[in-house]
């Protein structure tokens, strides 16, 4: 979890408690501090295509009356030529304007504790033509509102450098402090500081303030709306290691050895020139992340010479023998280490700065694909977006941690994060649990997918947002590869477009030459100007085809055969990587017949969807116009063994982006539903991805008391080879997989209530065994808690499933009874869901329906209370269940 740090040099102190806030209730009441004018909207659609091509930007007038002069000097850190660096106007705008008023009563504004999603509470907009869609979820994230917070400065800082850092603000964030403004941050998922030490008033109180505006139209999927990532207070003293200052790289590793090479970047902000000496010690960090142990490293001191406003970097090496490499398992172990640098001046040390980092090599092979450690690593990955479902976009390590527990248990070792750098403390978990990142930024560069979004700032903005990117994560092990696009408009401008990329490509190379770049590709061929610009080939959707199979034809939008074959040819040296496939979709649990024949199909009304409930089958073989079913892509990977593996789209579902049914407020993509229940596809990727995991498992339900004697066809899932089906005991015959063949199909069984059993095998031996039940009337109400003891630190959380079972305890799968859940004890119940991407009732509900059999509840300890929570699920006519969750000492 995020904590404060302190040794005697640095603080790193939370902020994360102690806000007020305001919103204004309609934009147009809003103050007139904004960041740039805005073109006016008049082409926004909320259900265009993902695949739509992006468009021109609409030209606007830059507004004589906008604070975005004082703003751009902010980024001047992350901007490499001097000339283009901004000199800060004279003049306060805002300065008057009572919320950044020291003295300004925020009495009557709400108290909120960061991460922050305003909009996550609702409520959804219901129908068409609301102010936010489907697209962006439905749910209140326009809007312009205020953040205030009091930070008591003793008078000991004076002489320190004092700057925030916010994690993430959703976005055009600007900050004030004691009535000055500071600077801010436009893009709402970068990372950023603003020096606060020049407005400082040590020895007492000083009144912080941010805007945040958040535009509607200006996102493809939910962003959310707020500070929804940490905040700092860092305290240094004025000779410091600068901001992200350290650069670890390992090369010529080996069993035996590897050599650590560092960057440490010492900023002077005092009014002397100052000599330092830079010395760093090594160690080994335990699976929890703590340092374990004695040094087993030395770099020797090294000096330097740094004016006063300057700062020096200072480059060593260090050779360590037999070295615990970082690498995924399950064959592999991520194992770190801690880089702790102290930074001495006249004989003080005046910082000591702490880089966790991991000993690891990779190369990438055009013939091979990627390898770790010298292992060749197949790529079994998922695209994530950055919500937590029910708990919207704001940040909490439990809720990531969990997403990537059941990700790795299906056997997924690789994560795309979609489309913009994720939150610090995902990092943390993705090196800690080993798994490979592509790490990326812009959804759009110049050209533009919806009529508000980044493409605005893009133009001045795209250097310190890469930039801000890569020395942020830099130093993190998983991150294997810097992707700087998602399916950009200029993909169409030939030459033109690929002329932004080379920029693009360049300033990721001065930044860190030792990993790949990639675009990702939805439209680029070969032949064209833009892949040959980056290292790493990632299309999307383009190697297996798209709108390309007989099922397919006749569909709008982007054709494409199958792809591979000619990017491989034309780039025999560079890896391809599958960025986004399949696009399958489903509702979990829904099945809906006819059920299609062939293996993959594009969802229609009455085939595979259901307009009305707006539901998606779960057979699993059906996906947007421009995708293809798991099956299929797994067939086209597997005929291609020289593409490195790929990125499925999407792992979870995520709030906004409907696709097909707008009226909805979740996505139908997530191979795991935006509560975490599982949909069959779990198993589809488990038994392709595990194939040494025994498992077997059955679809549809066996609940159809209307379709007795119907022809109800039943798919099992199995990481055998060969499987017997029995209904009733009696055998329905035994198949076996063919080549490019991921599910083993029984098309004519005839519904019978009872019982259907599968028995798999694995090279003729038995392997797996699984069975599915007609149930009861639904009776019972089961509760189960995800962890039975949780940290009372007001972050850490219990999932609780919640299944309506029949008398024997088998969960009805059909179950949509109305859940009422109450708590007692030191707990709070954050957030309900159930996964269905049509539910409308707000998260924080104490009711709500099951959807197929589950519903979750989300539970919270109260900070610092210990004892036991009891969370009670009732429903009219069912035997209510409770489950009990401890709450300790936070560690
Ligand atoms: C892709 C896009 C993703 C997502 C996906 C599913 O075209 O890159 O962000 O929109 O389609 O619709």
């Amino acid at each position: 979890m995020a904590a404060s740090t302190n040794n005697t040099t640095r603080e790193r102190i939370l902020i994360n408690d102690g806000w007020k806030f305001y919103k204004y209730n309609l934009i147009v009441e809003a103050d007139s501090l904004i960041y740039d004018i805005r073109p006016e909207v008049r082409d926004e659609r909320d259900d265009r295509p993902a695949d739509e091509r992006p468009t021109e930007a609409a030209k606007v007038a830059g507004g004589s009356n906008v604070l975005k002069p004082w703003i751009l000097p902010t980024g001047n850190a992350f901007i490499k030529d001097p000339a283009k660096r901004h000199t800060r106007p004279e003049g306060n705008p805002g300065g008057n304007f009572p919320f950044v008023q020291t003295g300004f009563n925020d009495g009557t504004w709400e108290s909120v504790t960061l991460p922050h999603d305003w909009a996550v509470k609702g409520p959804f907009y219901k129908g068409w033509n609301t102010e936010i869609g489907g697209g962006m979820g439905r749910l209140p994230v326009h809007g312009v509102a205020w953040y205030r917070r009091k930070l008591d400065i003793p008078a000991a800082d004076a002489g320190k450098s004092v700057f925030l850092d916010v994690d993430g603000a959703m976005s055009y964030a600007m900050v004030w402090l004691n009535g000055q403004l500071v600077g801010g941050w436009p893009n709402g998922y970068t990372s950023w500081r603003v020096d606060l030490t020049p407005y400082l008033k040590p020895g007492g109180q000083n009144q912080l303030a941010i805007r945040v505006d958040n535009p509607p139209s200006s996102s493809r999927w939910y962003p959310g709306g707020g500070i929804y990532r940490n905040v700092w207070l860092t305290k240094t003293n004025a000779v410091h290691v600068g901001h992200w200052g350290t650069f670890v790289t390992t090369r010529d590793v080996s069993k035996t050895a590897a050599t650590v090479d560092l960057k440490v970047t010492v900023a002077n902000d005092a009014a002397t020139d100052s000599n330092v000496e830079v010395s760093t010690e090594i160690y080994k960090l335990d699976g929890a992340g703590k340092k374990a142990g004695k040094a087993i490293a030395r770099i020797n001191p090294a000096t330097a010479a740094i004016k006063t406003k300057g700062s020096e970097t200072i480059a060593s090496s260090v050779t360590i023998a037999n070295p615990k490499l970082w690498g995924p398992p399950p064959t592999q172990t991520p194992n770190r280490y801690v880089a702790v640098t102290t930074v001495t001046a006249q004989g003080k040390p005046v910082d000591v700065y702490e880089t966790p980092f991991g000993i690891r090599d990779l190369r990438f092979d055009g013939e091979k694909g990627i390898f770790v450690n010298g292992e060749r690593v197949y790529i079994q990955g998922v695209n994530q977006h950055h919500d937590l479902g029910a708990l919207g976009a704001a940040f909490n390590v439990r809720a990531a941690e969990r997403q990537l527990e059941m990700l790795r248990d299906m056997g997924c070792n690789a994560i795309r994060m979609a489309h913009n750098p994720p939150a610090p403390e995902l990092l943390e978990l993705t090196d800690r649990m080993g798994f490979l990142v592509v790490n990326e930024q812009f959804d759009d560069w110049e050209l533009k997918k919806t009529p508000l979004d980044f493409h605005l700032i893009f133009p001045d903005w795209h250097e310190q947002d890469l930039r801000a990117l890569i020395r942020r994560d830099r130093n993190n092990p998983s991150v294997i590869m810097w992707s700087f696009g998602n399916e950009v408009g200029e993909q169409y401008t030939d030459e033109e477009g690929a002329k932004v990329a080379r920029r693009l490509h360049a300033i990721v190379k001065e930044e860190d030459s030792t990993r790949p770049t990639t675009v990702s590709m939805n439209y680029a061929k070969p032949h064209m100007p833009l892949p040959a610009v980056v290292d790493v080939i990632s299309l999307n959707y383009q190697g297996e085809g798209i709108r390309d199979a007989p099922a397919y034809a006749g569909l709008k939008g982007i054709r494409t055969s199958p792809l591979y074959p000619a990017f491989h040819e034309k780039f025999p040296d560079k890896v391809i990587l599958s960025s986004e496939n399949a696009a399958a979709i489903s509702s979990r649990g829904e099945y809906m017949f006819p059920v299609t024949d062939g293996i993959s199909s594009p969802v229609k009304d009455g085939l595979g969807g259901d307009p009305k409930s707006l539901q998606v089958s779960s057979y699993e073989l059906y996906s947007v116009d421009f995708g293809s079913s798991a099956d299929k892509v797994f067939g086209s990977l597997e005929k291609h063994p020289y593409v490195a593996g790929g990125f499925v789209w999407s792992g979870w579902d995520y709030l906004g982006e409907p696709t097909p049914y707008y009226l909805a407020r979740s996505s139908y993509f997530g191979i795991i539903d935006l509560a975490g229940f599982k949909k069959d596809r779990f198993y589809l990727y488990q038994a392709h991805w595990r194939p040494d995991f025994p498992m077997a498992h059955i679809l549809p339900h066996w609940n159809w008391p209307n379709r007795v004697g119907q022809v109800t066809p039943v798919h099992v899932l199995t990481s055998g080879d060969e499987a017997e089906l029995f209904l009733n005991g009696k055998s329905l015959g035994r198949k076996k997989k063919q080549q490019y063949e991921y599910r083993l199909r029984w098309n004519e069984v005839q519904y019978a209530p009872g019982e259907l059993k599968v028995v798999a095998y694995k090279n003729g031996k038995k392997w797996a065994e699984n069975s599915v039940k007609t149930t009861g009337e639904a009776q019972k109400l089961q509760l189960a808690a995800d962890r039975a003891t949780i940290q009372a630190d007001g972050e850490d959380l219990s999932f609780v499933t919640v299944r309506v079972t029949d008398k024997n305890g088998l969960m009805v799968p059909n179950a949509k009874n109305a859940l009422h859940f109450s708590i007692e004890g030191p707990g709070e119940l954050v957030a309900t869901d159930n996964g269905d991407a049509a539910n409308l009732v707000p998260f924080p509900s104490h009711d709500r329906d099951a959807f197929n059999g589950l519903c979750l509840v989300i539970v919270r300890g109260k900070p610092g209370q210990k004892g036991t929570i009891t969370v009670r699920a009732e429903s009219a006519g069912l035997e209510a269940g409770t489950v009990t969750v401890k709450t300790v000492d936070a560690k």
